[in-house]
């Protein structure tokens, strides 16, 4: 059970539908065009070669599938989504063939167990095999994700509830034991998928278990989010909160630590129609909205609030995903459900203003001013593909009608 009371619904300090009437919806196709152009650009390059989690001077280096290069273990499948949003919008055939070439080479991951004992498998897969197989039905693509929900399913800790963030399974005396991260909501919907496709209620079980872990011990009472949180697995009794990529283990909140709980929680209740998802997740949105700067974009932790060097793109994009589909899926008759629609219409549009790349800028990325970590000075103020790749998303969420991959 969610316990959503205990955590404050702040005010919003912004009249978010009055700002989205300005909006001309124009924008947000002229910007996926400039996307899909962008796209059918790096094709070539990134075929048999992945961009790299984060840009070097603006520029996204050719990486393989499984690579340490800026730690780019957990990122490789956002591109291939991007390939596959592509092909869905354009049904040009050059854009399916990378993608199947791509289902390819991440059964070999699979099979080679190339960097993949973490729980990062949910995005790696999900945006790549789930991807293809849902937008093509290949049925090998199908294949290879549910071994790679299998997989990930072995990372359940059964007493604490949760998937385990890294570390070796099988050693329980590892540091890393017990510990998850709140970008894991996003990797939950790998076993929601698997056990819709095969009948096994396990996979559900053990999402709906972490989910709601995730809700009750990273949401602070005060509607900001621990990146990270520990759990005895003796016991499944709490030990502690904190950050890595933000600041300050209760004082701040990573932003974009924040922006996957408010996309990971509505996708859970997608799967589990348990509505204490949608309040909680309210508040989680309340808290990153009411902390943006003067141009709508977020800084890497909420702590800075004026420094214009500070910004974190790739925040605002994942939560504009997140904010579309609580309003997607909030009840006709609540009165929030416009309001974070227009917030999320806001947001995007501030980012097509401020933050793409233009065409004569030499970058191969789509949005400018993402940061991979902050504190230890990774791919700060650069492209960062998973940022390309919720903009992206959002985009053909604000101009279509999409089924999720996720
Ligand atoms: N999932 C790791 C990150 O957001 O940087």
């Amino acid at each position: 059970m969610i316990n959503y009371q205990r955590v404050v619904k702040e005010p919003l300090k912004e009249d978010w539908q009055a700002l989205a009437m300005h909006i001309n919806d124009e924008v947000f196709v002229k910007a996926l065009d400039r996307v899909i152009d962008i796209v059918g650009e790096n094709l070539d390059t990134f075929t048999e070669k992945f961009p790299s989690a984060g840009g070097v001077d603006g520029v996204y280096q050719p990486t393989n599938n499984a690579d340490t290069f800026v730690y780019s273990d957990w990122t490789s499948s956002f591109w291939t989504g991007m390939v596959w949003l592509a092909y869905e919008l354009t049904g040009e055939e050059r854009f399916k063939n990378v993608g199947l070439i791509h289902s390819k080479s991440f059964r070999e991951r699979y099979e080679t167990n190339d960097i993949l004992d973490h729980h990062d498998i949910g995005f790696l897969y999900s945006l790549s095999c789930v991807a293809a197989y849902k937008v093509t039905g290949d049925e090998f693509s199908k294949e290879t994700a549910l071994l790679a929900a299998q997989k990930l399913a072995g990372r359940y800790r059964e007493k604490a509830g949760i998937i385990q963030r890294g570390g070796p399974i099988d050693d329980i005396e590892h540091p890393s034991t017990g510990e998850f991260i709140i970008d894991c909501c996003m990797n939950l919907p790998l076993l929601y998928w698997a056990s819709h496709m095969t009948g096994e209620k396990k996979y559900y079980d053990m999402a709906y278990a972490h989910i709601q872990n995730a809700a009750n011990f990273m949401v602070r009472d005060n509607g900001a989010t621990h990146q990270n949180f520990k759990k005895d697995i003796h016991s499944g009794e709490p030990i502690r909160g904190w950050t890595s990529q933000g600041d300050g283990d209760d004082r701040g909140c990573w932003s974009r630590g924040q922006a996957w709980a408010i996309y990971g929680m509505p996708i859970s209740y997608t799967y589990t129609g348990d509505a204490s998802l949608l309040e909680i997740t309210k508040r989680v949105a309340n808290y990153f909205l009411n902390r943006l700067q003067s141009d709508y974009c977020a800084n890497w932790d909420f702590l800075y609030q004026s420094d214009e060097g500070q910004r974190d793109s790739s925040a605002v994009a994942i939560a504009a995903c997140g904010l579309l589909e609580l309003a997607k899926q909030l009840p006709l008759l609540d009165p929030d459900r416009k309001t974070y629609e227009a917030a999320a219409k806001t947001l995007i549009a501030k980012l097509i203003e401020h933050y793409m790349y233009g065409e004569d800028e030499g970058s191969n990325g789509v949005l400018k001013a993402g940061v991979y970590a902050y504190k230890t000075n990774l791919c700060v103020n650069e492209p960062v593909i998973w940022g390309d790749y919720y903009f992206m998303e959002a985009l053909v969420r604000l101009t279509r009608s999409w089924r999720m991959y996720w």
